[in-house]
């Protein structure tokens, strides 16, 4: 049988792990018309999620899902909205072509299949996207497509903080004018957690201030991670005894991907010595995924100013919620003062690799403390609990 931990890409199925409550929110919001923010650090499960939840929406209740990562311009992203929402909408071809004639004049998209039959949208040159009602048409596609068909339509974006770099302020304010006025229409903004992401609805100034409910996807709770653990490796033919499952969450601090991650390498490495896993083999699996990441930490180090680095060791150290400030540590780690402290921290969550939580900061990546332990850069207290 294949490995079944997947340690990248979407995750949906048997390969999906709780998030039952943020299902239904999202399923509440669909129904509701509401939109949602869906924020979360980096690799905790918003693209699973979104899948998951459309996944489980019954027939009749129609999605688009549109990921604007893969846009590298105005003209692209438009052309894949249109596309997501005429797919989404499980139009046939013939239904796609008369949206587009009806609600899709100005732009005039040319319509081709695609290998899988599915709708692909083309632009051509200079569809005139600057002009507000150009795009506005394309924008309000989803409420048109809602009308016609009689149904509510959820719409996600995934990667939002991409759009101020495909249209700039110009589009985020187009969005907001045409999603106001959709009221068959719920969009979800997803993204990972930046300041760009708060900001978006929780600053005054923001054209989406208050537009939407915030959903923050937390880290995925152990209990439900355990039995999934012991059951991919049970049906491998291997007993993955509860206990060491949970010691495997802990030493990734549960972080949904490098829980994957590292149960992706033991399940490899025990295979060859089936029925039962044992501490040494998460020992071995552990040090092979510190392995894997060398060349990654290693160009980090050297990018790092000295007292970021500092910083870093502290909190491997010391562990999430420890007073960078105080006096003594800043004495042992030798970060000069306070304000050191705040730059270096600063500078350190913009790059991804520390987060602040209830006012606490901590290690945003639960690897970096044993790789740094292997590189002989901390202590063996490192080990947290
Ligand atoms: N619900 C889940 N069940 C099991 N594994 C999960 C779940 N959510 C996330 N993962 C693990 O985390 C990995 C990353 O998931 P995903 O790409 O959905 O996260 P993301 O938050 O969208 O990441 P990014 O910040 O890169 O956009 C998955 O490949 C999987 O290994
Ligand atoms: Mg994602």
């Amino acid at each position: 049988m294949d490995n079944p931990f997947r340690y990248s890409g979407v995750v949906t199925g048997d390969l999906f792990v709780d998030r039952e409550d943020e299902i239904a929110a999202l399923h509440r919001a669909f129904r509701a018309g509401e939109h949602v923010f869906l924020y979360s650090p980096r690799r905790y499960g918003k693209t699973s999620l979104l899948h998951e939840a459309f996944r489980r929406l019954p027939a009749g209740e129609p999605w688009a899902f549109v990921d604007l990562s893969r846009a590298l311009s105005l003209q692209s992203f438009v052309e894949l909205f249109i596309s997501a929402v005429l797919h989404g909408a499980e139009s046939s071809a013939d239904r796609a072509r008369r949206w587009a004639r009806k609600f899709l004049s100005r732009l005039q998209p040319r319509l081709v299949l695609d290998n899988s039959g599915r709708v692909q949208v083309e632009l051509g040159f200079g569809p005139r996207l600057a002009e507000p009602t150009t795009l506005a048409e394309a924008l309000d596609l989803p409420q048109r497509v809602a009308e016609d068909l009689g149904v509510r339509l959820a719409v996600a974006l995934d990667e939002f903080p991409m759009v101020a770099e495909l249209g700039g302020d110009g589009l985020v304010r187009a969005m907001r004018a045409a999603f106001q006025m959709h009221r068959l229409v719920s969009y979800v903004f997803a993204g990972s957690q930046t300041t760009m992401m708060e900001q978006l609805f929780a600053a005054e100034r923001s054209p989406f201030f208050r537009m939407g409910r915030p959903l923050r996807l937390e880290k995925i709770p152990r209990d439900a991670f355990v039995p999934f653990l012991v059951g991919g490796f049970r049906r491998g033919g291997m007993d993955l005894p509860p206990d060491l499952a949970g010691e495997l969450c802990r030493l990734v601090d549960d972080h949904p991907y490098f829980v994957q991650t590292l149960a992706h390498e033991l399940w490899d490495q025990a295979r060859a010595r089936r029925p039962s896993v044992a501490a040494g083999d998460l020992t071995q699996a552990l040090a092979s995924v510190v392995g894997w990441h060398d060349a990654y930490y290693r160009r980090l180090w050297e990018r790092l100013t000295l007292y970021q680095r500092r910083c870093l060791l502290a909190l491997a150290e010391l562990g999430t919620g420890a007073s960078l400030f105080a006096a003594d540590t800043v004495a042992r780690f030798e970060l000069k003062s306070a304000s050191h402290v705040q730059r270096a921290l600063e500078a350190l969550q913009r790059e991804g690799l520390v987060h602040r939580r209830n006012g606490e900061y901590g290690l945003a990546d639960p690897l970096f403390p044993h790789w740094a332990r292997a590189a002989g850069l901390v202590s063996g207290r490192a080990e947290r609990g």
